[in-house]
């Protein structure tokens, strides 16, 4: 806790205007002892006790100039008999046990003590005493039921899903919020940084882009470049970190090389970066705080995504994107190549995608029809092609790993140079279809190749006017659209929805598929 004043209080997420009102408390004479955004919170209630001496009404006028995403629990020194609590976009539960009561950020933290548990909503303020609660939203009283919680200590750690997996890819939209939040300036549009360490000079001096990575987050660096090569500028080039040492590759120390790594300890990927490590300027996207490459590389920015349980990454991938399009945008702003204007359109648009993610997670039951169609095939082709084509590769490899089928990438175009010659009744044709113009309509001259050749197609668009698409499909599966730039963010979501109900139908096992492990540590 940090305690100012008569005010002790903890804090989950992330306060948004901290240095506004880090400023506006130090004017008032305030001293800090952090550097934290937590210990503003405690000067800002302390501060409130000014006006008015109950730690309530104090409370709720700090909670209410707080800008982010927050879950605080205060006591007041002269009060010791309450706790305060508030919630915003970061998770709050309030269990009731015998005599005690206990406030956590998720149910399985409080199972042990107790099973009847209300959960609080954004813009909730409660005040907990032993013998009484009172929560108020948006300054009216408000009630949350009490529930009585009866999972099994696994099952609450998977929140009440079957799998982590299925938990993980609901958690979507939450942690796509996370990356990016604290990150958005607005008026002039940027994005912040700090915590990466850049000078205006490193990044003025970068001629040529390396992005190495393993399996999914191999995905997530060819969806990287475009957003590299587009904001910035910059030649990129994107190889596997197992590769990269095998070869003799070009770089200088004019080269930015960029490991994207979920667990940060993945074997290969170390190697490649120590083998650039010394001449080339290394920056890790890594999603483990204090991970062997969070360590190794010379800069590192976090994708927030929290723990990822289930072998095959969801979460993990479209927080890499996202931490990719916020890192492009900062470094074409820093070098001149994107204007303040495109600049916020590209951030507007990445506000939205969280909602996007939602609701494409709505796909589900259609998704779940398509897989129990299709579970028995032989093999699957994805394509795609532009941004989306690493979407194909991402949707082969998530369906191989957790269901054992042998499923294929491959860029759309490629088709007639080879894969056509597979197209029969039997295989399942899974086309990632953004709405871009020019794309689209090529796609769809590809998909009526596929057709004449019987071949069953699952299209996976967020274009609207679908009517041809309908027509050629056997399904089609529909995303909204969030932006061209942000289509595979989108897109992958129904990807990952449909490996997930083909190894449930076909009976394997989901979060722990033979023959893998969650870190691949040795080479
Ligand atoms: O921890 P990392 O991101 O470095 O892991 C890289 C790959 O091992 C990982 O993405 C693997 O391909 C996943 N199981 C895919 O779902």
């Amino acid at each position: 806790p940090h305690t100012a004043g008569r005010i002790s209080l903890i804090h989950n997420g992330i306060i948004e205007n901290y240095i506004e009102l880090r400023e506006r408390l130090a004017a008032e004479g305030r001293e800090f002892k952090s550097e934290t955004d937590t210990e503003i919170a405690a000067h800002l209630v302390d501060s409130y006790l000014k006006e008015s001496d109950d730690p309530y009404e104090a409370f709720k006028k700090a909670c209410a100039d707080i800008r982010g995403s927050f879950a605080f629990l205060a006591i007041d020194s002269e009060n010791p008999d309450r706790i305060l609590v508030a919630k915003n976009a970061t998770p709050i539960v309030i269990g009731e046990g015998q005599g005690e009561v206990v406030i956590a950020s998720d149910i399985p933290a409080v199972l042990e003590i107790t099973k009847d548990i209300r959960v609080l909503e954004d813009g909730d303020i409660a005040e907990v005493r032993l013998d009484s609660l009172r929560i108020e939203n948006n300054g009216e009283p408000v009630e949350r039921v009490l529930q009585h919680i009866s999972w099994d200590p696994v099952t609450a750690q998977k929140g009440g899903f079957k799998h982590f997996m299925l938990k993980e890819i609901n958690e979507q939209p939450e942690v796509i919020a996370d990356t990016f939040r604290g990150r958005i300036v607005r008026d002039p549009a940027g994005v912040t940084l700090p915590e990466i360490g850049l000078s205006a000079e490193d990044i003025s001096r970068i001629d040529r882009i390396l992005l190495l990575a393993c399996g999914t987050a191999l995905h997530a660096c060819l969806v990287a470049k475009f957003y590299l090569e587009e904001f910035t500028g910059i030649p990129c080039e994107v190889d596997y970190a197992s590769e990269f040492r095998y070869r003799t590759p070009v770089f200088n120390e004019k080269t930015l090389v960029i490991a994207i790594s979920q667990s940060g300890e993945t074997a290969d990927t170390l190697a490649a970066v120590e083998s650039a490590s010394g001449t080339a300027r290394t920056l890790g996207i890594c999603n483990v705080l204090g991970s062997s490459l969070a360590r190794k590389v010379n800069h590192v920015m976090f994708t927030h995504a929290g723990p990822e349980i289930s072998v095959a990454s969801t979460k993990a991938f479209t927080t890499q994107i996202v931490a990719a399009y916020l890192l492009a945008i900062y470094l074409g702003l820093e070098r001149g190549t994107l204007d303040s204007e495109r600049s916020l359109q590209l951030l507007d648009a990445l506000t939205r995608a969280p909602q996007a993610v939602s609701d494409a997670i709505k796909s589900e039951s259609l998704v779940e029809g398509v897989a129990r169609k299709y579970h028995r095939s032989r093999g699957f082709l994805f394509i795609g092609r532009g941004n989306c084509y690493p979407i194909a590769l991402e949707g082969a490899l998530k369906l191989k790993e957790i269901s054992y089928i042998h499923a294929e990438g491959y860029p759309a175009g490629e088709m007639k140079h080879g894969p056509i010659a597979l197209i029969d009744e039997e295989l399942p044709v899974v086309v990632v279809l953004q709405r871009e113009k020019r794309i689209y309509d090529k796609a769809l001259s590809n998909l009526r190749e596929v057709e004449s050749r019987g071949g069953r197609i699952i299209a996976v668009t967020d274009a609207d006017d679908t009517a041809e698409l309908e027509a050629l499909s056997d399904t089609v599966i529909k995303v909204p659209f969030v932006s061209n730039e942000l289509s595979p963010l989108v897109l992958t979501i129904p990807l990952q929805l449909l490996a997930y109900y083909v190894a449930v139908h076909n009976g394997t096992d989901v979060d722990l598929p033979r023959n893998l492990a969650k870190s691949v540590t040795v080479e």
